[in-house]
């Protein structure tokens, strides 16, 4: 497969998807402006090098919360993964792990957790009405082998998704959310929006899963201060940063912009952040203004579309190797060594 750089993906991988599961990956909320600023974000954030350091020990390897990555990098949850490639999350999972990248196992899966175990895995969970529905899919992502839950907070019902609405995008046959076989069906609705707003899960239900959980709890679709201080004091073990890629609402800013002051407020906090992130420049962007890591979506999508488990790691290996020489150029032997010194401002 050609190595081409990440923001090119989609347009490179929109032959080999069918229309309409193009326009469900591609796609975000409303006009598309949140998924625009997400990106535009990032190369609005100029650069500050220090070049002639010391760089014998130059790596790009972190830890974080006990997960060791190659490079500060993991695969974003993300549904259905066998829309790309008929073995779906399992291709991607073993593209992950050959470049040392971290990889997030949406609930939302196609492929058994028990058959996507190609190395340590995160789990993203939606919190289900029924709790028992929910202790249920956590008894099964653990007994995988996952060893972190990341709790979207951001999505009690889709966005808005005009662009898939009008593809009439609609799972295909033979694919389905494989994690919901067996739970409690709950009766079906006279009104869906409105139940489904009704019973959208709050603080104390996320509290009750930290509580219980044996693994650490991320907060995912934090986008202010006040949010991420309600995710900490529920139990999270950390937050990301994210606006679900564009996909929930289309008036949120870039992750970018909020970024800066979710760090000064949780100076501590285990941080990660998602939306936008096209090059190894926006990964040293990011963890110049704070995060700890990064997660990465619809290139590593659109690279499963294209070839599979070894498309996935093509273009990882790409996003590695641009940021190692981001470290480089920039004379930070660590990611430690990344800090806000290295982010350019005009005096
Ligand atoms: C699911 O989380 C989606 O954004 O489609």
């Amino acid at each position: 497969m050609i190595n081409t750089p990440l923001h090119k993906y989609a347009s490179v991988a929109c032959d080999v998807l069918s229309p309409e599961a193009y326009a469900y990956i591609v796609g975000g909320a409303g006009r598309e402006g949140c998924i625009a600023r997400n990106e535009g974000g990032w190369s609005e954030i100029l650069l500050s090098p220090e070049p002639m350091q010391d760089m014998t020990g130059l790596s790009s390897a972190i830890s974080i919360q006990g997960t060791k990555v190659d490079f500060p990098c993991f695969v974003a949850p993300m549904a259905f993964q066998k829309l790309a490639h008929p073995e779906g999350e399992r291709a991607m999972a073993v593209g992950a792990a050959s470049q040392g990248a971290g990889f997030v196992l949406s609930c939302q899966t196609s492929v058994a957790p028990a058959e996507v175990a190609a190395g340590p895995f995160w789990f993203q969970l939606y919190l289900q009405n029924d709790p028992v529905a929910t202790v249920s899919l956590v008894q099964t992502a653990i007994a995988s082998g996952a060893s972190a839950l990341i709790v979207t907070i951001d999505a009690p019902v889709n966005g808005i998704r005009n662009r898939e609405q009008e593809a009439g995008f609609v799972l295909p046959e033979g694919i389905r959310p494989v994690l919901m076989d067996g739970l409690p069906i709950p009766a079906k609705p006279t009104d869906p929006v409105v139940s489904r707003g009704q019973t959208a899960p709050v603080w104390d239900d996320l509290a009750r899963l930290c509580r219980h959980s044996p693994i650490p709890v991320f907060g995912k679709g934090v986008m202010s201060v006040e949010t991420g201080k309600r995710a900490l004091d529920a139990g999270c073990a950390g937050l990301i940063v994210s606006n679900h890629g564009g996909r929930v609402l289309d008036g949120l800013p870039a992750t970018a912009s909020v970024l800066p002051s979710i760090r000064r407020a949780f100076a501590e906090a285990t941080l990660l952040v998602d939306g936008g992130i096209r090059c190894g420049e926006d990964m040293f962007r990011a963890i110049a203004l704070g995060a700890d890591a990064v997660l990465v979506g619809r290139p590593v999508y659109f690279a499963l579309a294209l070839d599979g488990a070894r498309g996935v790691a093509t273009c990882l290996r790409r996003l590695r190797d641009e940021f190692l020489a981001t470290m480089i150029l920039c004379g930070t032997p660590t990611v430690a060594d990344i800090t806000a010194d290295h982010l350019y401002r005009n005096a």
